[in-house]
């Protein structure tokens, strides 16, 4: 039997300060109704005072480390995706690491949006097959609204804040990942980017003055997309693991839009129970919002031993993927 990556502990921390969709109407103009319609959003939670990336990251990693029943210096590796981070240098993994004693953890950030997560299960998944006893901790982790342009209706109403986390290990037994699908199209970054801020040009006030700092989105483009990629590596992963579309037992994908988790339930033939939904609560939360919904998922009580879990995530890069596995 080979080794095999098993999730052993998962926890989630949301920030401090609930914003409803009748908040927002006060700040740019929209309406409750369009926002629950068009995307599925009711409120989301925003960042408040003292609270950051790796403060968030961190508190989910604590739960999931204790469910774990792990100490801090038992991890091997810390993986956090964001594209979010407190600041370019150091990572938030490298904060996390500090904030929870974890001596032994080498700790990297990995950016792929709201892929995030698949991405840095991944990578995991990858060591953990050659030494199933490594433990290691994979996080996503976003503060979007400090990436969000509060006076643009089209993206300020879709983000949320917050965090995830999985510790993962091996096992030598018939459960756990079963194979992990990544994807990408560069050529497309443009419908969806953060243009100022890296390297590529000086932090001026012309650059300020054209929003060069938020979040740009064209979100009908994106949505095409999107829903091609997902249903696509979606029908990728079942054919690697010779699954029919009704032994998936659970859909946990990324939350950007409830049309578009309608839209693949419908095409995968899947009946609405067995599609995770939060998106109502939480927004799109980015690379946060796989590891929100597991955990979510996981302490309700729905995830059961050999139950077939199937993650698919798409965000901006653009990036996709999907992960199956055996609870
Ligand atoms: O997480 C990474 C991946 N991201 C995604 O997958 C997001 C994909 N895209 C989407 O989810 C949707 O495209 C949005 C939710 C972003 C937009 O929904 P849409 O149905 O594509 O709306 P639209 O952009 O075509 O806009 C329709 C109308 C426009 O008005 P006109 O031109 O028809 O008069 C917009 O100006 O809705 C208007 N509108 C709004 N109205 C009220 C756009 N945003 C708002 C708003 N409130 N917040």
């Amino acid at each position: 039997m080979p080794n095999r990556t098993v999730i052993i502990g998962t926890g989630s921390a949301l920030p401090c300060r609930l914003v409803t969709n009748k908040d927002l109407e006060a700040v740019v103009e929209t309406s409750d109704e369009w926002i629950r319609t068009r995307t599925g959003i009711e409120q989301r939670y925003l960042i408040g005072e003292g609270e950051t990336n790796s403060f968030l990251a961190a508190r989910a990693a604590k739960k999931a480390i204790e469910m774990a029943r792990i100490r801090p210096d038992d991890l091997d590796l810390i993986i956090v995706g964001t594209f979010t981070p407190d600041m370019p240098m150091p990572s938030v993994a490298c904060l996390v690491q500090k904030e929870l004693g974890a001596k032994k953890a080498g700790a990297f950030d990995l950016s792929a949006t709201c892929s995030g997560f698949i991405y840095g299960l991944s990578i995991a998944d990858k060591f953990i097959r050659d030494n199933r006893k490594m433990k290691i901790l994979v996080v996503g982790s976003e503060v979007l609204s400090r990436r969000t342009n509060w006076s643009d209706r089209t993206t300020c109403v879709l983000f949320g804040d917050g965090a995830g986390a999985a510790v993962v290990t091996g096992v030598r037994e018939d459960r756990g990942i079963l194979s992990t699908h990544l994807h990408a199209d560069g050529s497309l970054g443009g419908l969806l980017t953060i243009k100022g801020l890296g390297t590529a040009q000086p932090v001026t006030a012309e650059m300020l003055g054209l929003g060069w700092q938020y979040i740009q989105m064209q979100g009908k483009e994106v949505f095409k997309y999107a829903v091609k990629a997902l249903e696509a590596v979606a029908w990728e992963a079942l054919s690697a693991n010779n699954w029919t579309t009704d032994q998936i037992d659970l859909l946990l994908a990324h939350q950007a839009n409830i049309r578009i988790l309608d839209f693949l339930r419908e095409r995968l033939g899947l009946s609405e129970d067995k599609v995770f939904i939060n998106i109502n609560k939480y927004g799109n939360t980015s690379a946060a919002s796989i590891p929100i919904a597991l955990d979510e998922a996981n302490r309700s009580g729905l995830l059961k031993p050999g139950m077939r879990l199937l993650m698919v995530a798409f965000g901006g890069g653009f990036t996709w993927g999907a992960l199956a596995m055996r609870w």
